[in-house]
């Protein structure tokens, strides 16, 4: 099957340029094909930008275990609405995905209910180093240290230093510090209320747990991504390391702060926890300078009959990947960023950062993973409309200008003008010996 995308402002590596886009079968054939190009489909994109799809390096999707929250099908839904044709999920579900077997499960199940592409993170335990150093097929090692949903936690340095020592994929981490943590809930008897949530969980914890990490990461020369940066303070560390550590920032630590309790209590109760109006420019700022590459959204649903608990009985996490690309785009919509900044930090560094070797850009022989957008399309995010598990957002009743309308997977054209294909399935990692990188289509 020939689409061919015609008139669509194409965002490229080169930068933003008028051009057509053959895609033939799952690849993108032709960059600049001409408009008497033969093609069995024939998308006259006028007025739209067509993106690479966007690689979403942390989301928890929630099966097996918790899949009242979430599935892997109902999660890739809401990516292919959200113009995310690729996703990296967290190994907290239940059974914990930390050794071979599990990650072959959570293949299986990618392979039978994902309509996007997909990735397993195998979780790091305090004892299983052996598993660690030989998984394959996944994109790399997720480290809590510390706890988070779930109860995957290594937060003892010889563990650490063993995984950093002994393994090589590479290595992401939850940053904030258990003993920190611990201390600050015994000090106010483990909270009442939701804004308590960031005086436990605060700048000190998470300041202390990256600076830990990366130390580590300096003194094993292993590679090593920072997760959802949320204080000013753990910049300077990420900047210090540059070239052997990389860094996220997620849509709640960019546009939320500790004044949203008041207004929205438990929807922006996260972790780690929101900080204030400061941390919020300091990662825009870090984004803009490249302290930070990648913005992925930690996706983490829970029901709202869970959330609305008291605190802390309260879980932590929200739902974010079909919005995210909308947050971002009406970011350049009011003029703070560019549409190539937005395709760099969504698409090409989470490629880069996990050597995702044929995706992330468009160019000739990448994989037909695209997006087009619509930056004049005006829209606001109801909870009604949410097609992931959970039915809402705690961006409920925001209007952004700038959405995702059609999206494609492999070729497969996933998404249309707010319809789902739910048939349509994405691809697993494979790893390309002769690429170096995952995801290389057949
Ligand atoms: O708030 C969070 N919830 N942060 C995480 O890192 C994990 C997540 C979850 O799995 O619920």
């Amino acid at each position: 099957m020939k689409t061919l995308i015609k008139n669509a402002v194409c965002v490229l590596p080169e930068g933003a340029q008028k051009t057509n886009v053959l895609i033939d079968g799952g690849v993108i054939a032709s960059v600049g094909a001409p408009d008497s190009t033969q093609a069995d489909a024939v998308v006259d994109a006028e007025g739209l930008h067509l993106l690479p799809g966007a690689i979403d390096d942390q989301v928890h999707f929630r099966e097996p275990g918790l899949t009242h929250k979430e599935d892997l099908h109902t999660g890739s839904l809401g990516c292919a609405k959200g113009g995310i044709t690729t996703f990296l999920e967290m190994p907290n579900t239940i059974p914990n995905a930390i050794n071979r077997e599990r990650i072959a499960e959570k293949l299986a199940l990618g392979a039978a209910k994902s309509v996007v592409n997909y990735g397993f993170y195998i979780g790091a335990t305090p004892d299983n180093v052996e598993e660690l150093a030989a998984a394959e097929g996944v994109p790399g090692i997720k480290i809590f240290i510390g706890s988070s949903t779930g109860d995957l936690l290594v937060d003892g340095q010889e563990a650490l230093e063993r995984i950093f020592a002994e393994t090589t994929l590479p290595i992401c981490a939850h940053c904030e510090d258990e003993t920190t943590v611990r201390a600050n809930a015994a000090k106010i008897n483990g909270g009442h209320e939701y804004a308590d949530h960031s005086k436990i969980r605060d700048h000190a914890a998470a300041i202390y747990a990256t600076k830990r990490a990366t130390n580590l990461s300096r003194k094993y020369k292993h590679r090593f991504h920072v997760l959802h940066v949320s204080a000013a303070g753990e910049l300077p560390y990420i900047a210090d390391h540059a070239g052997v550590v990389t860094a996220e920032v997620c849509p709640h630590h960019l546009f939320f702060n500790t004044d949203d309790y008041a207004r929205l209590g438990s929807l922006v109760q996260m972790n780690p926890a929101v900080k204030t109006a400061e941390d919020n420019a300091a990662m825009w700022k870090a984004l803009l300078d490249g302290t930070i590459q990648v913005v992925a959204t930690d996706h983490a649903p829970h029901t709202l009959e869970e959330k609305q608990q008291p605190y802390p009985k309260s879980p932590s996490g929200l739902p974010a990947v079909e919005n995210v690309m909308a947050l971002m785009l009406n970011q350049v919509h009011l003029g703070l960023c560019t549409i190539d900044q937005v395709v760099h930090w969504m698409c090409d560094a989470p490629a880069r950062v996990w050597d995702i070797v044929n995706k992330g850009r468009i160019v000739e022989g990448y994989d037909a993973d695209l997006v087009l957008v619509d930056l004049n399309k005006k829209a606001m995010i109801r909870d009604s409309e949410q097609v992931t598990k959970c039915g809402w957002s705690p961006w409920h009743g925001v209007e952004l200008t700038g959405w995702p309308v059609r999206t494609w997977v492999l070729g497969q054209e996933v998404f249309r003008d707010g319809q789902i294909d739910a048939s349509i399935r994405g691809q697993a990692a494979q790893y390309d010996h002769a690429r170096g990188g995952y995801w290389a289509t057949a």
